[in-house]
């Protein structure tokens, strides 16, 4: 009886273990929503020196990346629209994990660790870029 349980126990763990792998690895941190809003939209905005905005490219733009676009006259996103646009960013990341996060990814240099190919450039030449380094904190849980 207490053997038959036993495996059974076991069973179950191993059904676990391979049924959702994430429950054994370290708990996936929540995405801050202000964080997002007050420190990772205004990068979507800038102008990097010999690159486009990434807003220009990517305001309502048929992929996944895909930006809330400003009301007329605004500089920034209103509530709303922010938080259209972190839904959207959110599923574009890996919660606690930047190296597999899109997001990330794929507007970083390849020789550094970045997708291959992106339209809009490599837009983050090194980890060290203090603006990329803002994305890996939000995708790390990080507050304002
Ligand atoms: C010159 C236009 C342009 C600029 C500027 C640009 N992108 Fe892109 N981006 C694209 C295009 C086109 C695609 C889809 C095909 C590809 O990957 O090139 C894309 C794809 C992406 C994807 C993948 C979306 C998907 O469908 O999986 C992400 C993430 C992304 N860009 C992030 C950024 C970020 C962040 C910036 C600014 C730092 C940026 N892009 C700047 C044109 C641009």
């Amino acid at each position: 009886m207490a053997a038959h349980r036993t495996r059974f126990a076991l069973a179950a763990a191993l059904l676990a273990a391979t049924a959702f792998p994430a429950m054994f690895a370290r708990a996936a941190p929540a995405l801050d929503y202000e964080f997002f809003k007050l420190r990772v939209q205004p990068i979507f905005l800038q102008k990097r020196e010999g690159h486009t905005r990434c807003y220009v490219c990517h305001a309502e733009s048929n992929n996944a990346f895909r930006l809330e676009r400003l009301s007329p006259g605004a500089s920034t996103w209103n509530e709303e629209q922010s938080r259209r646009n972190f839904e959207m960013a959110s599923i574009l990341v890996n919660p606690g994990d930047p190296a597999t996060s899109r997001l990330l990814q794929q507007p970083l240099a390849p020789e550094v660790g970045g997708n291959v190919f992106h339209s809009g450039g490599r837009q983050f030449g090194s980890k060290d870029d203090p603006n990329w380094k803002i994305l890996v904190d939000w995708v790390n849980g990080e507050k304002p």
